[in-house]
């Protein structure tokens, strides 16, 4: 789609863009944050909360509903001589610019008044918001008017909203500040036990060289009046005379400051700076004025800001023959961190949740993280292999400090049968990348509540006091290597099979919505995904092996119950029963404590082990899962609560799932006729004629009580038949990796066209969680799709990646991403180097057709292995001849193929080989 068909515009290079007619989008907002734990929301018309958590509300609440139906907004009213007054965030039509992250509303008034009101949060340990609204004077008269700054403060936790809204209003003591109105709650409300509060929650007000306010309105009961509402306030309309600086109690807290009247000749302009916060020490609230509090100030701390943006932004960066494009993505690779500062909640579309990350979010998030910040990812790794438990289930919802892990929130107890595949992908990307393979063999102890045997038993003796680490019979605490957490979470998910022979459904896989089908339901598309893992396991044992001259591994002697090959009578894998019983003497040797001897397992052995039961489950899906429905074939990707298969024709119905096709291909465990095949019957029955997209699955036009609530949601949204992004460019990848160039593109395409095309997808640049069936990007900015979208176009299209520590350059891009220039360029860091990798494709050949035909580093070649005509692997040495302290310019000559090689559409691949 033309970019400037769209309602808002690329400015410049670096992602920065312009919006007109955003107030006539109902649900768009921007969010705003900082790593201290500023999280904040703004809409054109200054709407949208600023917290630092579910129990920290410095402003109302808001869901995506409230944008339009509240009144609770950061306003600046202007009153001028006459007695006009100006909402200068609310009437006019605005212009919104924005970056990283930083978002300005303009809006000019019929007199010419113009306000430009920029928001942001800095990049310190600050939790605070800073506003300034400047004022210019655009007509030919002298202006003089009475400016209002006016933000409501709610100063409590979201839980208050509803439960005891008034009390807690009572328990608010609003003290005054020179600069404004700091509220201080007594007590946070609890039934359960009522705590002190500690919190404080400050708007302060400051003029351009840094004067205080008049004075305040420190209530909502001041501010608005008997009569009046957030849109008629009292204070503004009746021009009331600001309360003389007093403390007060048990009231709604409203930061209404009102600054001196001033006139503005013609030209001139005058700045207001606000300063929007949470602080548990006064004194941080304090030094606010010192770091912020004049417009100069103000202008060096937005300064840092964008500097520490650019520098967060600038590990990946993507130039292709489409600047929408270049610039597009470079706000998906924003993505990742605001997961990081946000989990997934607390922007508008996110109306649930209480906090924190879940544990398949934490890994995926890493998977860019460890991309884009390799020095960081290590810890974090290690950090979170702690929450594994030693049955292979794990701690589900991670809190915002390292090793922080709840289970059991809300006492639910549920287990997601697809956990135990993430941490591996993100592990064996790291291990790629990096060829640090040592931090397999870091020791970590395990997760320990009261939960056993994957939830289906609680150990009711365990209390807080036994603490969250498991511990052996004698009382120590078990630390095994990462490798032994990585086998436990394969190892236990094999044998928890259903009727089918396919690993279990229990609580749900990678789709939340599929959560009724506990007892009987398996997921056929994370038995591939599992099968794959094993084998990619035993790869990397045998690499190991070959090139560290590794021998055997240590492991917890229970885990040899699960290695039925090493040293024993093999089981038969095809008997159900033998399975599950083999999985509960596991759980019996290791409940309530594992003894903690260890013994040693020789590599040629595990291997085998591994390779058997990789083997095992992969044929089973290949040809027990094979669906044919008519002259139509594909996966089958689940069994529901009564044991029946899901994908097929059902009463005269097409049901079939996208996720079900995306794991076998990812996984090496369908053919490649199989994938030709399931990609016809997708591109039939999921992809959608008219926006290009895929969707999640087909309408199976009657609510799944035996599967899941997915299917009670409205048919295109959510996880039933949306166009769920995560999913869609997992599809991407797997095509990719598996050498289906034109497909993958195909697919990965249709979402970023979806995002552009604007009229329908009525959101800024980025990538949101799923489009409905209208189109519309729902769920904006915090998803693990971003995730996956860098990691797919860097590794895969761009074909930037590591193997095994040696450099991989494998491009899969499509003659038309060249553009006229014939170039793509990416920019990345690897082997602690970094490199600008410039393809240069002058001819445009299409992908197919090229070669890697030579390789300079800074204009001198460099010795490469040709894998395959556009695959070429430059070795570890090698990379570390170049410069660590300045950037490596790579060029890659790509030119016409010559010789019959055939397009390798048969190799299996690992995650991210
Ligand atoms: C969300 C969840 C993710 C889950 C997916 C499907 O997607 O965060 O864990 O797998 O829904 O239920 P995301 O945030 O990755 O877009």
């Amino acid at each position: 789609m033309p970019q400037d068909s769209s309602f808002w515009t690329f400015i410049d290079d670096q992602g920065t863009f312009r919006a007109t007619g955003a107030d006539r989008i109902r649900r768009l907002y921007f969010p705003l944050g900082n790593e201290a734990g500023l999280l904040s929301a703004i809409t054109p018309d200054l709407h949208g909360d600023i917290k630092t958590g579910q129990n920290c509300f410095l402003t109302h609440p808001v869901s995506e509903q409230d944008l339009h139906a509240s009144r609770y907004r950061r306003d600046f009213w202007l009153r001028f001589e006459n007695g006009d007054i100006w909402c200068a965030n609310v009437q006019g039509e605005a212009e919104v610019e924005a970056g990283f992250l930083w978002h300005r509303a303009t809006r000019v008034h019929p007199t010419r008044m113009r306000a430009e009101i920029l928001n942001f949060s800095p990049a310190t340990d600050d939790t605070v918001e800073l506003m300034e609204v400047r004022l210019t004077n655009l007509g030919d008269e002298a202006r003089t008017f009475t400016p209002t700054a006016a933000i409501p403060i709610f100063g409590r936790s979201a839980d208050n909203l509803r439960d005891h809204r008034h009390v807690t209003s009572l328990l608010h003591r609003i003290a005054a500040h020179p600069h404004g109105v700091m509220v201080k709650p007594t007590m946070s409300f609890d039934e359960r036990g009522h705590r002190i509060n500690s919190v404080h929650y400050a708007i302060l007000g400051f003029e351009e060289k840094g004067a205080a306010p008049a004075g305040s309105f420190p209530s909502v009961d001041e501010y608005i009046g008997e009569g009046g509402d957030f849109d008629r306030p009292a204070a503004v309309l009746e021009n009331l005379e600001p309360i003389p600086w007093k403390n007060a109690a048990g009231r709604e807290a409203m930061g209404a400051l009102r600054f001196e009247t001033r006139t503005l000749q013609p030209g001139e302009s005058i700045s207001y700076i606000l300063a929007l916060g949470i602080a548990e020490d006064s004194r941080k609230i304090t030094g606010w004025k010192k770091r912020y509090g004049t417009r100069v100030k103000f202008l060096t701390a937005l300064e840092a800001n964008r500097h520490y943006w650019e520098k967060r932004l600038d590990p990946i960066t993507f130039r292709t023959g489409d600047p929408l494009f270049s610039n597009w993505v470079r706000w998906v690779s924003l993505q990742p961190s605001l997961r990081k500062i946000f989990g997934c909640g607390f922007l508008p579309d996110f109306d649930y949740g209480r906090g924190g990350r879940g544990w398949r979010d934490l890994w995926q998030d890493c998977l860019a993280l460890s991309l884009l910040y390799p020095e960081e990812a290590r810890p974090l790794l290690l950090n979170n292999y702690g929450g594994v438990r030693f049955d292979g289930s794990n701690a589900t919802i991670i809190g915002r400090e390292p090793g922080e892990f709840i289970a059991d929130r809300n006492s639910i107890t549920r287990v997601w049968m697809d956990h135990g595949v993430w941490p591996w992908v993100t592990t064996e990307l790291y291990i790629h990348q990096t060829g640090d393979d040592s931090i397999l063999f870091e020791k970590r102890a395990y997760f320990r509540d009261p939960q056993q045997r994957r939830a289906q038993a609680r150990d009711h003796a365990w209390t807080e006091k036994y603490g969250r680490e498991l511990k052996t019979k004698s009382g120590r605490v078990h630390r095994g290597t990462v490798l032994e957490h990585i086998l436990i979470q394969h190892l236990t998910a094999f044998y928890n099979v259903g009727d089918h022979n396919m690993i279990r459904l229990e609580d749900a896989d990678w789709n939340d919505g599929l959560d009724m089908a506990h007892k009987r339901g398996e997921s056929v598309a994370f038995t591939a995904f599992y099968a794959g893992n094993l084998a990619s396991i035993a790869g990397l044992l045998e690499e190991l092996a070959r090139e560290k001259d590794l021998k055997h591994v240590e492991l917890a002697s229970e885990v040899l119950i699960l290695l039925d090959r090493v040293g024993r009578k093999p089981l038969k894998y095809d008997s159900v029963a033998a399975r599950r019983k083999r999985l509960h003497d596991y759980f019996d040797a290791i409940t309530p404590e594992i003894h903690g001897r260890t013994v040693k397992v020789a590599i040629p052995e595990l291997v085998a082990d591994l390779r058997a039961k990789s083997e095992h489950l992969a044929e089973s899906v290949r040809t027990q899962e094979w669906v044919k429905v008519g002259g139509e074939e594909w996966f089958n990707g689940y069994y529901d609560n009564e044991a029946r298969r899901v994908e097929g024709k059902v009463k005269g119905v097409t049901r079939m799932t996208l996720t079900g096709q995306v794991f076998p291909i990812m996984s090496g465990v369908a053919t490649p006729e199989q994938i030709t095949r399931l990609w016809k019957a997708t591109c039939r029955h999921l992809r959608d004629p008219k926006l290009g997209g895929f969707r999640l699955n087909t309408d199976f036009r009657e609510i799944q009580p035996a599967l899941g609530r997915a299917f009670s949601f409205a048919y295109g949204e959510k996880e039933n038949g949306a166009f769920f992004n995560h999913m869609g460019v997992m599809f991407a990848n797997a095509l990719y990796r598996r050498g289906f160039v034109k497909e993958g593109y195909e697919v990965l395409n249709s979402i970023f066209q979806m995002a552009v095309d604007t009229e329908k997808s009525r959101i800024y640049p980025g990538l949101p969680e799923y489009y409905n069936g209208e189109g519309r990007g729902m769920y904006h900015y915090l998803t693990g799709s971003a995730s996956w979208y860098i990691l797919t176009y860097l590794t895969q299209v761009c074909g930037v990646r590591g193997l095994w520590g040696d450099l991989l350059l494998a491009p899969k891009l499509v003659a038309e991403e060249f553009g006229t220039a014939g170039q793509v360029e990416v920019r990345t860091s690897f082997g602690g180097r970094r490199i600008r990798v410039k393809y240069e494709n002058p001819e445009g050949l299409e992908f197919g057709d090229y070669e890697v035909a030579a390789i300079t580093a800074n204009g001198k070649p460099v010795a490469f292995e040709k894998v395959a005509f556009a695959e070429a692997r430059i070795a570890r040495r090698e990379v570390e001849r170049w410069s660590r302290k300045s950037e490596v310019d790579l060029r890659i000559e790509l030119s016409k193929r010559s010789g019959n090689q055939e397009i390798r559409k048969n190799k299996v691949a690992t995650i991210c080989v």
